[in-house]
């Protein structure tokens, strides 16, 4: 069973970032998978790629929220840089000791972090986005 599923719920009505986040959850659910399987070097990697996904995520949606002039690009980024730094230093923790547990503090770090960020944080730019026809 996967870590998390998309659901209708989740989107932010900009297509380009729908996509960019249910990618998120697919690397998400790599690494769930690896870690189920028992996969320590997979799941490691799944962890690389997911990281290294979600840069290019915040990346992208910066640009887009300063393309569309949001007004709350400045604590957009900096919610994205803790989230990053906690992710960075869970991940580095499960790497130098992949055990059960900090796979799972890791996945529920995961999983909530995607859940409140687009639910709370995400969608308030959805506005400015569509006035400035970004999808
Ligand atoms: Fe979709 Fe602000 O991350």
């Amino acid at each position: 069973m996967p870590l998390f599923e998309w659901k209708p719920l989740f989107s932010v009505g900009i297509g380009s970032i729908d996509s960019q986040h249910q990618k998120l959850i697919g690397y998400m659910n790599q690494f769930y998978d690896a870690v189920q399987k028992g996969n320590a070097a997979e799941a490691k990697m799944c962890l690389g790629n997911l990281l290294r996904y979600t840069t290019t995520h915040f990346t992208e949606e910066e640009a887009m929220m300063q393309r569309a002039k949001f007004p709350g690009l400045e604590e957009h980024k900096g919610m994205h840089r803790q989230l990053l730094e906690l992710a960075g230093k869970l991940a580095k923790t499960y790497e130098t000791d992949p055990t059960t547990q900090n796979a799972d503090r890791m996945a529920s770090y995961l999983k909530t972090w995607l859940t409140n960020h687009i639910m709370g944080m995400d969608k308030k730019y959805t506005p400015s986005m569509q006035e400035h026809g970004l999808k």
